[in-house]
């Protein structure tokens, strides 16, 4: 398998660093819209905005996403980082599964059960409605922060 040069690498970390950050900083301001709509929204406001967010995981965080997941295949085949040859590695492919599975009960299906049980039984707000989701949007940030950690500090170097 070919193997990227110096100045392939460094590109390859320069794109990386830009998607991360965008989609670690996408699902800081979604965590902030969710809090805000649960917290401080009318029912009639909440219905509008909350939907948004469905859309933001779709149009924003999908694609850098991807392009970061694909980045993580890159720097496996054709760099001598690997994917499973460093433990530091094949825990940021764990996290990468576990942020996936958040943002997919969390981001997207929780809301969805939100809204359907608002218009059965009504608004309450706060954590009673929205208790569930800020916790999975929670996670989704928690996990990239080790995500970031980890890239940093590269600890437990090789298996
Ligand atoms: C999902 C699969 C991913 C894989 C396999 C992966 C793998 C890597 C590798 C091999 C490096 C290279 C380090 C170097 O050349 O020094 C790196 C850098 C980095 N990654 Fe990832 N990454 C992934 C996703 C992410 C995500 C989601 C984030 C952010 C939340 C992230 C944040 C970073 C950062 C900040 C660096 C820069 C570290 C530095 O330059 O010192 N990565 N990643």
């Amino acid at each position: 398998m070919i193997k990227l040069k110096q100045k392939g690498m460094k590109w390859l970390r320069l794109l990386h660093i830009l998607t991360a950050s965008v989609w670690f900083g996408g699902v800081v301001c979604i965590w902030s819209l969710v809090y805000t709509s649960f917290f401080q929204l009318t029912e009639s406001e909440f219905l509008t905005v909350i939907l948004l967010v469905p859309g933001l995981y779709q149009k924003v965080i999908l694609p850098f996403a991807l392009l970061t997941v694909i980045q993580g295949i890159a720097y496996g085949l054709f760099t001598n980082w690997g994917f499973v040859k460093y433990k530091w590695i094949l825990s940021k492919w764990i996290l990468a599964v576990l942020v996936t599975i958040c943002t997919g009960l969390g981001g997207i299906r929780q809301i969805h059960v939100v809204v359907v049980n608002i218009e059965l039984s009504g608004f309450a707000g706060g954590f009673a409605d929205g208790g569930l989701a800020l916790l999975f949007i929670s996670l989704q940030i928690i996990f990239m922060v080790m995500m970031i950690i980890l890239s940093v500090f590269k600890p437990m170097k090789r298996k």
